[in-house]
């Protein structure tokens, strides 16, 4: 397990992406969870992406229409990516079958993660995103 309980990282430009999307899995080490705690427009899906493309996944990211639940294939499993931005109540997640993507074996990435926090255990990446001057300022932690 990373010792380190808290990563912090800065991205001046999309260059400098992609170096801090493999910091942010290798903080992670086993763990699997991501949850994205930033304001409209931060650069969450933009960072989930990256990850995403690190950890092997094909292209097909982006959904014409909007979903609760994007599922992205590598070899022999799944990434998931959930924007909560909608949803209206936990009980929601609950007709989605939430728990079962939960469980830490698959990896989860989920932007708006307020409503999915009942339904998680403190083996999760907690990932805060805040910008001041065009610096976007990433801290990392675990749940
Ligand atoms: N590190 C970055 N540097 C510069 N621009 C960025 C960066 N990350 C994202 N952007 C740009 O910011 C815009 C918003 O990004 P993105 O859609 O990823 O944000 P989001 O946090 O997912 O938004 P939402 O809250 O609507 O889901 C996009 O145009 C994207 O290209
Ligand atoms: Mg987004």
């Amino acid at each position: 397990m990373n010792s380190a309980e808290v990563l912090n990282l800065e991205i001046k430009d999309l260059t400098e992406l992609p170096k801090a999307a493999q910091s942010l899995l290798d903080f992670a080490d086993q763990r699997k969870i991501f949850l994205f705690y930033a304001p409209m427009g931060a650069g969450k899906t933009t960072l989930i992406k990256e990850m995403c493309k690190l950890l092997g996944s094909d292209d097909h990211f982006s959904s014409p229409t909007y979903s609760i639940i994007n599922e992205y294939k590598r070899d022999g499993s799944s990434l998931y990516h959930f924007d909560l931005y909608r949803l209206k109540n936990a009980g929601e997640l609950l007709d989605l079958g939430v728990e079962d993507y939960f469980d830490g074996q698959r990896y989860c990435f989920i932007e708006w993660p307020e409503f999915a926090e009942p339904f998680l255990d403190d083996n999760c990446v907690k990932i805060e995103i805040s910008i001041k001057e065009n610096i976007r300022y990433i801290r990392a932690s675990v749940f």
